[in-house]
């Protein structure tokens, strides 16, 4: 009979030791001798690699050959405690079946040590290696922690449309979205294009963000969350950004902005955490080979609450900062990463959130304030990264919004659904958006926001 496959994950039990077993996996080395060889096999259940050990009475040289780096292979044998350094246990090869071959001269992962600009072209093996096995590993976990926070909080997970006729952000950098032919446009009479002929009858793009739908479902559901990808047309060649990438956006009726700040700071803590609790082994081979701070500065975000304050206190931070930046800071003006970083990193040592920005740079949905210059948005800025969340309190008042869609010329009647919101049972909510990338970015150390997705969309790169 055949021997049920284990994972190599279970295979360190040392209960098992003595047992037959079977794995399956790819070689990643192999080495020895005349007398006995050695492969280091792995399947992705785990950053560790299962030892092989071949006899040669048992197996050829000739049968051996073509187990080379990147070859796949199923084994059967015996799991014994191990007499060399390095493992627990390790497999006494019994059969060997050869799934398929990696010829050396042409398998581009040979030796150890690759950059990760090269791994970068090779995405389509890269997941093969020890450094992306453990990130895809660790994303896939933060995923499931967003989830099981939401859930256990009673936070209803909404599917929100990627294809919209709307621009949330109001950024205008969307990628539009069209079947008609685009070397021979249908023409209005006044030359215009005719997107009546369109698909949807209408011009319509990628979309940028599920908050505006996000935000009907809170007035009826009362707390939801969306988690899907999102499209940004952005031209920024920077190493934090994505032209596809996945957000996260709760959205919760009846929460103010501190509310928001509180749902914001315990739910990145419960990430982190959990990334902490699960990815042990993947997160100390990042922290031994990438950035030796790393699971220390995961530790303290846990720890220590984050600072908050606002836009102008942290603009009078900057102004005073004995430091030259890039980009001059003066009230009104959007923060750049630099300054960010320097309040998280040099200033606070800690996470910050950041409050009550100036209208004129945030999006036209934020609660209004008072003082008619500054909007009730909060940023939540992380060491190394910079911005991580982006959100605020949204305003509920039917007529402020209105005339805030006027005064900057938004068209009013892609708008209706949405204002209906505050049209019919208006009430005070907030919301945040979480970059999903960004998290992962925080979580395995990784310093370019390429290496924590499996198959990055930038400007100029949609390969594979
Ligand atoms: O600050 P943003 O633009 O906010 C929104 O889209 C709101 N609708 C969210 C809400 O209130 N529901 O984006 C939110 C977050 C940013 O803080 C950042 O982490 C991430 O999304 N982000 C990007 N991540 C990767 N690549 C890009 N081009 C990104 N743009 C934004
Ligand atoms: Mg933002």
């Amino acid at each position: 009979m055949e021997l049920k496959r284990t994972k190599i994950v279970d295979i360190f039990d040392p209960q098992l030791v003595g047992e037959k077993v079977c794995v399956k996996g790819w070689v990643r080395t192999r080495r020895g001798n005349k007398n006995v060889q050695f492969v280091a096999l792995n399947d992705g259940s785990t950053i560790k690699n299962i030892q092989i050990v071949i006899n040669l009475e048992k197996f050829t040289e000739d049968f051996l050959k073509p187990i080379t780096t990147g070859a796949s292979l199923h084994v059967d044998g015996t799991l014994v405690a191990s007499q060399g350094k390095g493992q627990s246990v390790e497999i006494q090869a019994e059969e060997i079946e050869i799934y398929g071959t990696a010829d050396p001269e042409e398998y581009p992962l040979q030796k150890k040590g690759h950059t990760l600009e090269f791994l970068r072209e090779k995405a389509h093996l890269r997941m093969r290696t020890n450094t992306f096995g453990a990130v895809f590993r660790i994303r896939h976990h933060l995923a499931f922690a967003i989830h099981k926070f939401f859930n256990e909080r009673g936070f209803f997970y909404l599917h929100t449309p990627l294809i919209t006729a709307s621009d949330c952000e109001g950024a205008g950098d969307m990628f539009q979205v069209t079947t008609l032919n685009l070397g021979d446009l249908p023409k209005t009479e006044d030359g215009k294009t005719d997107y009546s002929q369109d698909f949807f009858g209408k011009t319509t793009s990628l979309t940028v963000s599920g908050q505006l739908e996000g935000e009907l479902g809170a007035t009826a559901l009362g707390a939801i969350y969306t988690f899907g990808p999102t499209f940004r047309a952005e031209n920024s060649n920077t190493p934090r950004h994505l032209a596809e990438f996945w957000m996260i956006e709760p959205e919760i009726a009846f929460y103010d902005i501190n509310d928001n700040m509180d749902l914001a700071e315990d739910f990145i803590k419960f990430c982190v955490k959990y990334a902490l609790d699960h990815c042990k082994d993947d997160l100390e081979f990042l922290n031994k080979m990438y950035d030796n701070s790393l699971i220390e500065r995961l530790q303290s975000v846990i720890k220590e609450k984050f600072v908050r304050l606002t836009y102008t206190e942290g603009i009078e931070i900057l102004k005073a900062a004995n430091k030259k930046f890039e980009f001059p800071v003066d009230w009104g003006t959007d923060l750049q990463s630099e300054h960010e970083r320097y309040l998280v990193e040099e200033h606070f040592k800690r996470p910050v959130i950041l409050t009550d920005y100036p209208r004129e740079i945030k999006a036209f949905y934020m609660k209004q304030n008072d003082d008619q210059k500054t909007v009730r948005a909060m940023d939540v800025l992380f060491p190394q990264i910079g911005e991580i969340i982006g959100g605020s309190e949204r305003e509920a008042d039917y007529d402020k919004l209105i005339a805030e869609i006027e005064r900057r010329n938004i068209p009013m009647k892609d708008m209706w659904w949405y204002l209906e919101t505050r049209k019919f049972g208006t009430v005070p909510h907030s919301g945040f958006g979480l970059g999903f990338e960004r998290l992962v970015l925080f979580v395995t150390g990784m310093a370019n926001i390429r290496d924590v997705i499996p198959f990055p969309r930038t400007p100029k790169n949609a390969e594979f």
